[in-house]
Formats: structure tokens, C-alpha cells, sequence
């Protein structure tokens, strides 16, 4: 039923946003399991094809289950952000994994000859398609430390083959941020595009739309699922019909399409969002207070905390500074791996987002084979720990982290 008052709150639009009443009168949107869609006649199957008819044709192209995702990723990245007096829209392209949609993003917007600006401490797989992947389509990564915007400035006027600004803010995993107004406002002057990889944040810390960023990525593995049951991506953007054409057109060809179950339980994930990530970061907050007094912790590094180089851009762009944070002990590698055994409710493992706290010691999972120097230049220690933050009752996370560090 279409309502006579627009939802105000964040999360009633992460609840309802992007369902659409199923025929059936399902609930939830149904697991649409099915490869392909029929017509009613040859003529329907020719319209569709041709595009003078909406509607699905075959689930790489688009599946309805899909569609709710998509509808409320974007409508959550929007959220409350006008353009010229005008509500902004963007269209969303759910991927198999956050990798798809790094490389659909990619693969869609360069081409041979072009260059794209990024900076250090990206995610691994990301590091790696600009490293080894992109050269090989004679497509050049350019690093540089963007937190210092005149090395964005220094690098934009020495080289024209500049085409994109590619930012993951906080970015993994080290939690360093990049400012997102000042690089969109550099790239905007420059004619450059600009993506940017929210996966830490998730629209209801930072909508990086809201700055003027053209593309949005996420591995809704994360926090956008929420509960760890399943690998995912999306890629967003506000130039409609850029993303129709170009971006749809080389999705389905490349074939990073996502699946219906994971689909649905991704949406299902989003509808308590901003509730976990309530908990996340206030427990985040507690736990960098805990550890920046702790004997045996060397650093904390938490944007919340004031002490962070970071702390100031976090807090401009972002509700609350999230719930991921790194800390480095002072007994070094082995008293990483000591501590990671000793811990008994978090979990050791290395991914994020989930419901309990979760641990990883780069230097011996993550980042192992990575050279010494390598890992020192990304920042990370032999006595480095990334936490995920969980929402388990605080003393809970408190007890076990003390009891690991003794
Ligand atoms: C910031 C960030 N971007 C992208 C990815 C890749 O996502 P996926 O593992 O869903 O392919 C990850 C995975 O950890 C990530 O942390």
C-alpha cells in the first residue's frame, strides 16, 4: 500500500525498504531458485530481450530476489541525500562477492592506458587486482597516501591518464580513513570518477554518496549480512543510465551474478542493521578505552579514540567511528599467537561483521607470506590484532580479552 507520510527513521527504511508485495502474498520475498524465466508468448520473449518489456529473463541477468536487495542497498546509501532539490537515486547490482563487484566496478569504467589513483592498507584481494590483474590489461595503480591531500593533488596534475580515485575508508585493516568531501572535490575539478569501498562502514555509518562519490562497493559478507551465513557483493551508482548500460552489460557478461538464498538471507541481515551496529560500536568504543590502558598493549588503533591521526575525518564523515579496530601487543609475534590461543568466547578467524567478536593476527594468518618490510609499510606489526567488535554483552568481551592477555 503506498503510504501518505515518507519513513523518516533509518531503520524502518532498512526494514521495509525495496520489498514489494509478492503476488502469492508471501511475507518475505520468496527464494526465487530458478535459472530462468518463461514467456507467455514468443512476442513477450521478444520485448523482453529487446528491453521494450521489464521483466526477468535469466538469473545472471536478474532474479526478483535480487531486485529486493539491490533496491534496499541503494535505497539505504541514499537515504536522506538530495542533489539539486531532487531525492538521489542509484542503482544497485548485487555480485557473488565483494571481488565480483570490485571487478565488474573495474572492468566497466578503465581501459587500456588508464590509471587509477589509490592509496595504501586496501584490502588484500582489492591490492592484488591493482598489482597483478589491472597491469595485464594495461591498466596502472598509482599508491599514495591519501590521507595527505596534497599527494592526491601532486599525482592528479603529474599524470593525465588519471581516470579514477579508488578509496576504501576505514580501510583494512588498518581502520586508517581517507577524507571523502575533500578527494570527491579534487576528482570533481579534475574530471575524475571516484569509488568507494564501504564495506566497514555500511550506509548507516557513511553514506560516501552523500560527498559525491560516483560508486559505492560492498562485501555484504560483512556487516550488511550480518550473521556470516554467506559470501556477497554489490556495486552502486548514481549515474542511472551509466549503470543500465555499461556497468549492467558487463555484470551479466562477466558472470559474478549473486544467488537467490544468499540473496535473501542478506536482506534479511540488512532489516537489523542499524540495531547491531548500535552495539557494535558502543562496545567498540568500551574496548579501545580497555585496551589503550592495558599494560600489555603497545598502540590502539580505533578512530574513536582521540589519539588516532584519523580520529577527525572519521568523525566528520561517519555517525560513529564502527566497530573495528587493531591493537598491537607488545610481545610480538609470539605473543600474538599466544594470545589468539588463549582467547575462549571470541572467535579466531578472519573475516568480519558477525554477531560475535571475531579475531585475526595478520601477521600470522592474513599477511604471513607478505615481506617483513611489505607489512611494516602497510602498518602492520608482528604483534598486530584486528578485532571485530561483536555485540555479546560487554563484560563478556572484556573478561575473555583479559584473560587472553595475561
Ligand atoms: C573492505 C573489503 N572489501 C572487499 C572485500 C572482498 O569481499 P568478498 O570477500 O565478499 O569478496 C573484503 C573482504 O574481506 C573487505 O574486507
Amino acid at each position: 500500500m503506498d503510504k501518505s507520510f515518507p519513513l523518516s527513521g533509518w531503520g524502518s527504511v532498512a526494514v521495509h525498504a525495496g520489498h514489494k508485495q509478492d503476488p502469492n502474498y508471501a511475507h518475505l520475498v520468496p527464494i526465487y531458485a530458478s535459472s530462468t524465466f518463461v514467456f507467455d508468448e514468443a512476442e513477450q520473449g521478444m520485448r523482453r530481450f529487446s528491453g521494450q518489456e521489464e521483466g526477468y529473463i535469466y538469473s545472471r541477468w536478474g532474479n526478483p530476489t535480487f531486485t529486493e536487495a539491490e533496491n534496499k542497498i541503494a535505497t539505504l546509501e541514499t537515504f536522506g541525500i538530495e542533489k539539486n532539490g531532487v531525492a538521489l537515486e542509484a542503482k544497485g547490482i548485487l555480485h557473488a562477492s565483494g571481488m565480483a563487484a570490485i571487478t565488474t566496478l573495474l572492468l566497466s569504467t578503465l581501459k587500456p592506458g588508464d590509471k587509477i589513483l589509490t592509496h595504501y592498507s586496501l584490502y588484500g584481494g582489492t591490492e592484488e587486482i591493482m598489482s597483478k590483474v589491472l597491469p595485464t590489461l594495461g591498466i596502472t595503480a598509482i599508491i599514495a597516501d591519501l590521507r595527505d591531500i596534497s599527494n592526491a593533488e601532486e599525482a592528479i596534475k603529474n599524470d593525465k591518464a588519471i581516470k579514477m580515485l579508488y578509496l576504501e575508508t576505514p580501510a583494512n585493516p588498518t581502520i586508517q580513513c581517507v577524507d571523502l568531501e575533500k578527494l570527491c572535490e579534487l576528482a570533481k575539478q579534475n574530471g575524475l570518477l571516484t569509488a568507494c569501498d564501504n564495506t566497514f562502514a555500511t550506509p548507516y555509518l557513511q553514506q560516501p554518496f552523500r560527498f559525491g562519490v560516483d560508486f559505492i562497493v560492498h562485501s555484504t559478507t560483512k556487516f550488511l549480512n550480518g550473521h556470516g551465513t554467506a559470501i556477497g557483493g554489490i556495486l552502486l551508482g548514481t549515474d542511472l543510465s551509466f549503470m543500465k548500460d555499461r556497468v549492467y552489460k558487463m555484470a551479466k557478461t562477466l558472470g559474478g551474478n549473486a544467488n537467490p538464498f544468499d540473496a535473501f538471507l542478506l536482506i534479511n541481515g540488512i532489516k537489523t542493521l542499524e540495531l547491531r551496529m548500535d552495539r557494535h560500536c558502543a562496545n567498540a568504543m568500551e574496548v579501545a578505552n580497555f585496551l589503550e590502558t592495558h599494560t600489555a598493549v603497545a598502540k590502539v588503533n580505533y578512530t574513536g579514540l582521540s589519539s588516532h591521526p584519523d580520529h577527525s575525518i572519521a568523525m566528520k564523515q561517519m555517525r560513529h567511528p564502527g566497530a573495528m579496530l587493531s591493537f598491537e601487543l607488545k610481545s610480538g609475534f609470539q605473543g600474538g599467537i599466544d594470545f589468539m590461543n588463549k582467547l575462549q568466547m571470541c572467535t579466531r578467524t578472519v573475516s568480519l561483521g558477525t554477531c560475535d567478536s571475531l579475531l585475526s593476527h595478520p601477521a600470522s594468518m592474513t599477511h604471513y607470506s607478505v615481506p617483513k618490510e611489505e607489512k611494516e609499510k602497510y602498518g602492520i606489526t608482528e604483534g598486530l590484532i584486528r578485532m571485530n567488535v561483536g555485540i555479546e554483552n560487554l563484560q563478556d568481551i572484556i573478561n575473555d580479552l583479559q584473560q587472553a592477555l595475561t
